[in-house]
């Protein structure tokens, strides 16, 4: 458990959301569905859409500036930036690299981490433990998604589905029993072919894929990625519950993985939480993979809805397969030096 020794926890929350919205309407318009289709079995209504010049590492800074600012963090004082993300700027360098540049954290060292919609937890995971052990004090994490760049326009079977945006993190000390009380990470790569982009990469390189071909836009077994997420949300938000020590009548707040809302209902019904205690966003934004949950968890703070010693249950799934959660104890008090 994080908490047994140095406690560690987000400092602050910042988003990012392109302008363009396109609604299930527009939708209508280009593939064959209807919104009464799309609202009923996902829950989304409208998500929003990445300017044509605009890529993750744009959006990623937008969200990193609003998080650093309000943990009162220089970037020049981060230790370590970790971008969440299947849509990076561009295989090399990573994402966090252009990023660190753009914000001028020239002390970060900076990675990107490869795990689809739960790669925000598990890059908090990862920069919980470097602060923990004392070698940084603060690392940015950052979930970023270009989706609609790699969205096939013609599948109404995926497109209706996702979105684009950033959330970032500041992540650092704070006090003693506060923040992150546990982490679960998993992954199973039985499922690896449910749910990829198959071009692109060593396997099938950019300059071997036929004109025409559908391989270089995101691929979904939808019915089978549901029931593993209906089983994924639940064993690890009662595995993280058990690693905390925390009761699900403790739980203030359920903050999932923003894919569909019937996935999102299971849980909530899971851990007997009302609808208010649920914080749901995919009605506005769709499936934005990785940037769901901090963009979630910002708005949710923003707004005042979640508060300071509200206990919360992270929790999200996605390709590899992946599933992470945390319970936090929600607490933007930065713990002084020792
Ligand atoms: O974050 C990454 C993880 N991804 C997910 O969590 C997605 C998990 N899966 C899902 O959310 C759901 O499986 C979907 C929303 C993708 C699909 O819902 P479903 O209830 O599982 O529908 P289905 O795939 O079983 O399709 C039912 C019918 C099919 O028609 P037939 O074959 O029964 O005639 C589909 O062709 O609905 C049809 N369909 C659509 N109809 C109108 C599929 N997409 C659409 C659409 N509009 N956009």
């Amino acid at each position: 458990m994080v908490n047994e020794k140095r406690s560690v926890g987000i400092l602050a929350t910042g988003r990012y959301l392109p302008e363009k919205v396109l609604t299930n309407a527009d939708l209508e318009k280009m593939v064959d569905t209807s919104d009464e289709w799309i609202v009923t079995r996902t829950g989304i209504s409208e998500r929003r859409i990445a300017r044509e010049d605009e890529a993750s590492s744009d959006m990623a800074l937008a969200a990193a500036r609003q998080a650093l600012e309000k943990a009162k963090v220089a970037p020049e004082d981060l230790d370590l930036i970790i971008i969440a993300t299947v849509t990076p700027d561009m295989f090399f360098p990573s994402t966090a690299c252009i990023v660190q540049e753009k914000l001028g954290a020239m002390k970060a060292a900076a990675f990107d981490l490869s795990a689809a919609c739960s790669g925000f937890l598990y890059g908090a995971s990862v920069a919980a433990q470097f602060i923990q052990n004392g070698m940084y004090r603060y690392a940015l994490v950052v979930g970023v998604e270009s989706l609609s760049k790699i969205t096939d326009w013609t599948d109404r079977n995926t497109c209706v589905l996702f979105g684009d945006g950033a959330g970032a993190a500041v992540i650092g000390p704070v006090e003693d029993g506060m923040g992150f009380l546990s982490f679960e990470l998993g992954a199973d790569g039985r499922g690896a072919e449910l749910l990829k982009l198959e071009a692109g990469g060593s396997r099938k390189p950019v300059s071997k894929v036929e004109p025409g071909s559908r391989e270089n836009y995101i691929h979904m077994a939808g019915g089978e990625v549901f029931k593993f997420a209906v089983r994924a949300m639940n064993s690890a938000s009662d595995a993280v519950l058990v690693k905390a020590g925390i009761s699900k009548e403790e739980v203030d707040f359920l903050v999932p993985h923003q894919a569909n809302l019937r996935i999102i209902d299971s849980a909530t019904k899971r851990l007997g939480l009302p609808d208010d205690k649920v914080i749901v966003n995919l009605n506005r934004y769709g499936n934005m993979s990785s940037a769901s949950i901090p963009v979630a968890l910002d708005e949710a703070v923003s707004e005042g809805r979640i508060k300071e010693g509200d206990t919360l249950v992270l929790v999200g799934f996605g390709g590899g397969l992946t599933w992470g959660a945390s319970v936090v104890k929600w607490s933007t008090k930065e713990k002084g030096n020792d």
